[in-house]
């Protein structure tokens, strides 16, 4: 039988009536791996899709490591949004931005509680705590990674951290493509290092790329390729991902989106390939027409679903919620994914074998990278001075998560439906050991699932340029949007 990570513990591993008990108190979600092309889940043997969406609260400013807050400190506002995301039906959030100094454990308990994975981003907007796209070498020193490997420290303990992302558009387009590429797979090399020298896990490390094609196709090949043949090369990427906006409005199909194409190239990928994020809010409201077909029978072989963008409404314009001050307001756009997601069999998605696909990576060489001005040198920056010791024996001091008890799983802050109204009765209803969500989990009523008007959608942002920006240090990728 395989146990979760939380129940092979010596402890627990005495009794199995011990384990029964346990498994009643705190269940865990299964850890999931990657094989060939696919997610698995290693306890029930079924491949896994990501139902995902982007969390980044308050965005980059709900990152402040001096106040004590990232996206994961608040078990109030964790618990409230679990239990909204659970009942749609997420199974994985994506969170940027994180300081490994806060603890994180009561979050983290309550999303696992919840059936929802975490990918985790190890970079933050913070200087000193991210690759720079122009002169990456002077951001890439002992300090640096010293910050990342923090990060993967305090979340490898969780059971319900899916991976690590060593980078987000970092690339975006080709003058970005100059010298980034051999950086990002050093940045891979050194967190691969580090988890197989310090982690009990094999927590995979993907990397987040723009959908920008001009540069997509070979930031895919750059970062899965194998050099000098080996495909156990440290540096080449676990997973690959990507952030996409070409399916846009009611009107859009699987050819005109160009979601056929990326699926036709993809086919090839040695690796998992998903959506990081997608949702392109031009127009508004959204009709969320792209999720049927990514959980459709042409793109399920291929992507491993796909993170939403984004749980909170921002600037940009991009939220399913609205929040001010305690009270979180449905928008309108998270009830027509609500909607549009429950018209989607999870169970039979979610209980596929895995093609068990074995696909060759290409070899690195100059001649696989097609684009003039990307760079095509496969040989990586050495580890920086100090850092190998990092890598070998860990960081000190080490951050260290556990999954906790959570007492009580009922929402206590005020939830208002797109028509206003106060939602009521609203809790994370926790999941048996080695379960995940998906809809149907958690039946708690959040208002009007089947609206599809643009109540409560957004209003003022036709104008903007709507492109979901991290960091301003992705300005530029603006102009590659409309190009
Ligand atoms: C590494 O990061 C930790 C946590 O932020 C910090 O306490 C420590 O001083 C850092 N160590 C080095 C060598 O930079
Ligand atoms: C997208 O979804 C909307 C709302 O359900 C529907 O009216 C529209 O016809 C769909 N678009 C396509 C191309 O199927
Ligand atoms: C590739 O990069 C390495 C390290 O920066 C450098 O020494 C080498 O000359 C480069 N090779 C080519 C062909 O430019
Ligand atoms: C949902 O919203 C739509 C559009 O505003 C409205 O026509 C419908 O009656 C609402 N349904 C419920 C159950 O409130």
């Amino acid at each position: 039988m395989l146990v979760s990570p939380l129940r092979s513990s010596s402890f627990y591993g005495i009794q199995s009536a011990l384990v029964a008990l346990a498994a009643t108190i705190v269940g865990a979600v299964p850890s999931l791996e990657v094989q060939g092309t696919e997610f698995v889940n290693p306890a029930s043997g079924n491949k896994f899709q990501i139902v995902g969406v982007a969390y980044q609260p308050g965005g980059s400013a709900g990152y402040n490591p001096n106040a004590g807050k990232d996206p994961l400190s608040n078990a109030d506002t964790c618990l409230r949004d679990a239990a909204l995301m659970q009942v749609m039906g997420v199974n994985t959030i994506r969170v940027y931005n994180l300081d490994p100094n806060i603890n994180h454990d009561e979050c983290a308990s309550i999303f696992n509680a919840a059936g929802i994975y975490m990918i985790i981003d190890v970079n933050s907007p913070l200087v000193g705590e991210a690759i720079t796209s122009f002169q990456p070498w002077t951001s890439y020193y002992m300090a640096y990674l010293n910050h990342t490997f923090s990060v993967v420290e305090a979340f490898s303990n969780y059971p319900n951290t899916l991976l690590y992302f060593s980078g987000n558009e970092v690339i975006n387009d080709l003058p970005s493509a100059k010298d980034v590429p051999p950086y990002l797979r050093a940045i891979t090399r050194d967190l691969k290092n580090y988890i197989k020298n310090n982690i009990k896990r094999h927590i995979p490390v993907g990397y987040s790329a723009a959908d920008v094609r001009e540069v997509l196709w070979d930031t895919w090949n750059y970062m899965q390729c194998a050099i000098d043949g080996k495909t156990d090369d440290m540096s080449r990427a676990d997973i690959f991902a990507l952030n996409s906006y070409s399916w846009c409005g009611p009107d859009a199909t699987y050819q005109s989106s160009t979601f056929s194409d990326l699926t036709d190239k993809f086919q090839a990928s040695s690796i998992p390939v998903f959506f990081s994020e997608y949702g392109c809010n031009k127009p508004t409201p959204r009709f969320w027409n792209e999720t049927k077909a990514i959980y459709g029978d042409k793109m399920t072989p291929v992507f491993a679903g796909g993170v939403v963008y984004e749980w909170t409404e921002e600037e940009n314009g991009y939220g399913l919620v609205t929040i001010k001050g305690d009270t979180l307001s449905i928008m309108g756009d998270y009830d027509r994914l609500k909607a549009r997601w429950s018209g989607i069999d999870w169970k039979s998605i979610q209980t596929q074998s895995p093609a068990n696909k074995t696909v060759a990576p290409p070899k690195c060489e100059s001649t696989l990278i097609l684009e003039n001005g990307f760079d095509n040198n496969f040989t990586l920056p050495v580890v920086p001075p100090g850092a190998q010791k990092l890598i070998d024996d860990g960081v000190q001091p080490k951050p260290s998560g556990k999954i906790i008890k959570i007492s009580n799983f009922n929402v206590k802050m005020t939830v208002k439906d797109s028509s206003g109204k106060t939602v009521s009765g609203l809790k994370v209803v926790p999941l048996n050991d080695n379960e995940f969500n998906w809809v149907g989990k958690n039946k708690i009523q959040t208002g009007n699932d089947t609206s599809s008007s643009n109540q409560g959608g957004n209003k003022d942002n036709a104008a903007m340029l709507t492109r979901p920006m991290m960091w301003a240090a992705a300005l530029p990728l603006v102009a590659m949007l409309f190009a």
